[in-house]
């Protein structure tokens, strides 16, 4: 088995001192977990967005802390190389840190390796509590999918210099506080290219150009496993939605004909057992 990625490795690996660029795919499961450590990946997300492309819902927010460390103790069974990091969803790090610390701790005790929780200035006594406590944290800065209400929206952010300079700002401070490394969503590529050249952590990028440390996308996004709405920064690599359903069609038509199961698909008993049982014929 590969040695598994740490958030120590990850924290040192910036392109502009000679890295190869971090690659993290998210996975909510044990055959998504599986698929993506038969990759090169360094990093598997267990993210939040299991509440839109797995549970159905129109945004992260319903998810829990329950269904997280559902999901995370499924990826882990995987036993990936891959560096785990699990989101906290919403409400699970703004009440007190008494609470922010425990949740943490239960994604952990579910096999992640890390945690990732979202926002700037606001979380920076979560974002240490959780360290003191020894657990690795990942920010997340620019388009915050668990804000959708106070953004108005899922809205690229900071694309006026002041509000440029408030991701820049909210960025070292996650640094300073000990973030291992932070996700850029849904941010202006010059943008990402000067928080990613102003922090000693690595940036992982999502809709936030070729600037960053590395890239993350969505495991049914780049496969093509949904096709409700395909952002501006996904490529899909593949089409598994509509190759699924050309398959399930097949299967479908196979039953009505007669085509499946043939007889080498079926379990046979002796010819002998099957004239005590008063059965004739080929079947
Ligand atoms: O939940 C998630 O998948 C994420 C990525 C979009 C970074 O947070």
């Amino acid at each position: 088995m590969a040695k598994r990625q740490t958030a120590p490795a990850v924290a040192s690996r910036k392109v502009a001192q000679g890295s190869d660029p971090l690659v993290m795919v998210t996975a909510y499961d044990y055959p998504s977990a599986c698929m993506v450590n038969a990759s090169d990946a360094d990093m598997i997300l267990v993210g939040d967005s299991l509440a839109m492309v797995v549970l159905g819902y129109d945004d992260t927010l319903s998810v829990t802390v329950d269904d997280m460390v559902h999901h995370t103790a499924a990826v882990a069974r995987a036993k990936p190389s891959q560096l785990i990091v699990a989101d906290l969803p919403w409400m699970s790090y703004h009440v007190s840190v008494e609470d922010t610390v425990r949740n943490a701790a239960r994604l952990i005790r579910a096999g992640a390796g890390a945690v990732k929780l979202e926002g700037g200035l606001d979380r920076i006594p979560m974002i240490e509590a959780i360290i003191s406590a020894q657990i690795p944290v990942m920010g997340h800065l620019g388009l915050t999918p668990q804000s959708v209400h106070a953004m108005g929206g899922f809205k690229v952010q900071g694309k006026n210099a002041e509000a440029a300079m408030q991701i820049a700002e909210a960025a070292k401070a996650l640094q300073a506080a000990g973030c291992f490394s932070i996700v850029l969503e849904g941010v202006p590529r010059r943008v990402a290219d000067l928080v990613t050249n102003s922090l000693d952590i690595p940036t992982v990028g999502i809709g936030a150009g070729p600037a960053c440390d590395g890239q993350v996308l969505v495991f049914h996004d780049l496969l093509g496993l949904q096709d409700d709405f395909i952002a501006k920064f996904v490529r899909q690599y593949a089409n598994l939605k509509s190759d699924g359903i050309t398959a399930l069609q097949e299967f479908v038509g196979d039953v009505r004909s007669g085509a499946f199961p043939n007889d080498a698909e079926s379990y046979h008993i002796a010819d002998a057992e099957a004239d005590a049982l008063g059965l004739y014929g080929s079947s």
